[in-house]
């Protein structure tokens, strides 16, 4: 299994689905496997049953996921690794586990444009979301960097990733 962690608007789904196609293994989204598993969207599970409950089913998915241990890409929510001692599991599963750094002006600018699918920023604007980004991204990091392989992902292109990370395999 190879695991693809890191903020939201990294690109994780982007060089996930990518990667898979090089390597010919599946592919999938952690976020869309707990939307199919629940049968409602992520958006809708924070709304209606709040964020607590989705830590909770997003561990219990993750851990079962786990235990399967699919040969696989796997494309991580932003917050999958920073909750519930995630980490130590994800590390244990398999020797791969990637995180896609990128700087916060590009995760400002890729996320202004994506925030509305996003509940956990859905209600910031232009003028506190730099804020909010750079304070979660600094508690958030000492989770990323427990990743085994950190790829610089600013200014590069997907298939440079892909590159990069498929010679690291
Ligand atoms: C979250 C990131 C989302 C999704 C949920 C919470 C987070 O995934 O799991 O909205 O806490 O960072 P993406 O990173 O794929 O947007």
């Amino acid at each position: 299994m190879i695991i693809l962690l890191g903020y939201m608007g990294s690109g994780k789904s982007a060089v996930g689905k990518s990667l898979a196609v090089k390597l010919n293994q599946p592919f999938l989204d952690f976020d869309e496997y707990i939307e199919q598993k629940e049968g409602i969207s992520v958006t809708t599970i924070f709304q209606e049953k709040g964020e607590i409950y989705f830590r909770k089913i997003e561990h219990l998915y993750l851990k079962e996921l786990l235990d399967e241990n699919r040969n696989m890409v796997l494309s991580l929510g932003g917050g999958t690794p920073c909750y519930s001692n995630n980490i130590a599991l994800l590390l244990k599963a398999t020797p791969h586990v990637f995180y896609l750094n990128v700087g916060i002006g590009t995760l400002v600018e890729r996320l202004l444009k994506e925030k509305s699918h996003r509940p956990v920023i859905a209600h910031l604007t232009e003028e506190n979301l730099p804020e909010f980004i750079g304070k979660h991204l600094f508690e958030r990091n000492s989770f990323y960097q427990q990743a085994h392989h950190h790829v610089n992902a600013n200014k590069k292109t997907i298939e440079e990733l892909v590159n990069e990370i498929g010679a690291l395999i």
